[in-house]
């Protein structure tokens, strides 16, 4: 079967600190995409990894008294535990500093010579190590009265050295004819807007190389230069996928599908890595989306102020598909948005022990208590029979369609609208009671919702891997009649279902217990 290819990448993290909130964030909304279309099935490819070079990379190993080397092979490996700790399921881990990627950066900067676009000057202007970023004058302001800053509070310094040059000022008209020929080359459309007019506000020439400091890819044929960590750090997308080797088996994938990407890094995946690739002769990406950043109980998250979020300390008090869940719930994905530990609490509560474990649980339950735990029969259905189904059916072509916009928290809104359905539906047939009125309708009613479940629980694989395993399990459907292909292959009456056991507890809080609210319509 030749299936459709779906490549997608997560930013590659710096290695000078530890995980954080929007470092798993990022790579969680890679995460579902992937399982997604796989389940749909694509031949899917999902990247993440290490963006390792650099000032701030190389500064953070002088200050921990380590070398450059040992000091990231400490940090990416935490990057790499977060991988099985969140669930994460990439195809592979890239480090900048593999040998396969310095192949690759100095092959594209050679193309990127013989196009042209490249031309040795100085550099004098201002750059921040944060951010690993040049800044105009015009950006900056006096913190202070004496060191200057950018909005944002990163500090830049004066930096004047030999440079070469990438000619980014000659790709403004073709990158805008980019734009408006690929529409959906940015999302969301706020992000497009943002783009599109720096853009047309010109662009001047970008500095893409330093000599001030040692630790990078080095510039071919000159070494006194290494590379800007911007351009070896994109270049990892395609050093994934084989090049300079067209003809290795990964090239297949590119072009990537999606660079999932915060905010704050719009401009260099949207505008110089565009540039950069047209200008060697290699198609763009298809899609860059951008989501927004989160705060911590309404302020800035910083290390200064000691609110960082360590996601695995969220996995241990919450739960692995719980904290999975809330985080691709709570924001509409491109939005900012705010960490509350009594949001939290309250989601799993509401909307995943009451609202959908509880759908499980009761209809299992019964089925186990009622049919002798097998798949009951189905007879004639009447029509809240049929509506309940025929919206269950329905869900999957509507998760297409919004998670092909990355509209995350949307695709769990409008299953929580069939799961709502199907809990007022229990309501309204209370199956219980018909166990000495009318078995037979009792055993319609029950297959209804298990099959309702079925499908439920079929789209939630994607956000909560390990708990709908589970429920799976308790629905006995085998592992093969897990992915999308197995959509229509409704629940076989007859079939032994094993002893149902609850799968999403309920929170209390030691710290401040929370009355749960009933679930609430999203
Ligand atoms: N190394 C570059 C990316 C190179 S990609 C070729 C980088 N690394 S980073 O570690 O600083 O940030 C990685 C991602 O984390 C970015 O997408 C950024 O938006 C995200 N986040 C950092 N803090 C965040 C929040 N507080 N909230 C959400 N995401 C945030 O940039």
């Amino acid at each position: 079967m030749n299936a459709k290819r779906f490549y997608i990448t997560t930013p590659i993290y710096y290695v000078n600190d530890v995980p954080h909130i929007g470092h798993a964030y990022t790579t969680l909304a890679c995460d579902v995409m992937a399982r997604f279309m796989r389940l749909d099935g694509h031949d899917v490819h999902f990247l993440t990894g290490t963006d390792e070079h650099g000032q701030k990379v190389e500064k953070a190993a002088e200050t921990a008294g380590m070398t450059p080397k040992a000091f990231t092979d400490k940090v990416s490996q935490s990057f790499r535990d977060l991988v099985p700790k969140m669930g994460f399921s990439p195809d592979n881990f890239i480090r900048t500093t593999e040998e396969r990627h310095y192949r690759s950066c100095q092959a594209l900067w050679k193309k990127l010579v013989e196009s042209g676009d490249i031309y040795a000057d100085k550099y004098a202007g201002w750059y921040s190590v944060r951010d690993e970023a040049y800044y105009a004058e015009s950006e900056t302001e006096l913190v202070d009265g004496k060191r200057r800053a950018i909005a944002s509070g990163a500090e830049v310094d004066w930096v004047e050295e030999p440079s070469y040059f990438f000619r980014l000022s000659a790709w403004q008209d073709r990158l805008l004819k980019f734009y408006e020929e690929n529409p959906r080359f940015i999302g969301p459309d706020s992000r497009r807007n943002e783009v599109i007019s720096f853009v047309k506000g010109g662009l001047q020439d970008l500095s893409v190389s330093r000599t001030t400091f040692k630790w990078g890819v080095p510039v071919p044929g000159d070494d006194a230069h290494i590379m800007y960590v911007w351009l070896d750090a994109l270049t990892n997308y395609i050093t994934e996928a084989g090049y300079p080797d067209t003809s290795a088996p990964n090239w297949k994938y590119w072009p990537a599908d999606i660079h999932m990407v915060g905010k704050d890094i719009v401009r260099f995946h949207a505008v110089y890595w565009p540039a950069f690739l047209m200008s060697a002769g290699i198609a763009p990406p298809k899609r860059v989306f951008a989501h927004g950043w989160w705060t911590n109980e309404g302020q800035k998250i910083s290390k200064s102020l000691g609110n960082v979020i360590d996601p695995r300390a969220l996995v241990d008090e919450f739960g692995l598909d719980q904290t999975r869940y809330f985080l691709m719930r709570e924001v509409p994905f491109g939005n900012d948005g705010d960490f509350r530990r009594d949001a939290m609490i309250q989601r799993m509560n509401s909307d995943l022990a009451n609202a959908y474990g509880n759908l499980c649980q009761r209809v299992l339950s019964i089925v186990a208590k009622n049919c002798g735990g097998v798949v009951p029969v189905a007879g004639p259905l009447i029509d809240a029979d049929a509506a309940l189904l025929a919206k269950a059916s329905g869900l999957l072509a509507r998760l297409r369609t919004v998670l092909a916009e990355q509209s995350f928290h949307e695709a769990l809104t409008i299953v929580w609208d069939c799961v709502g359905d199907a809990n007022r539906y229990v309501d309204a047939q209370a199956p219980w009671a018909l166990t000495k009125t009318d078995p037979a309708r009792r055993d319609t009613v029950l297959w209804v919702l298990a099959e309702t479940i079925r499908r439920v629980t079929l789209l939630l694989q994607p956000y909560m891997p390990t708990s709908t395993a589970r429920i799976l399990d308790q629905l006995a459907i085998a592992a093969d009649r897990r992915d999308f292909a197995a959509w229509e292959s409704a629940l076989a009456s007859g079939t032994a279902l094993p002893v149902p056991q609850g799968v999403f507890p309920r929170h209390v809080d030691p710290a401040a217990p929370v009355v749960a609210k009933p679930a609430k319509k999203a």
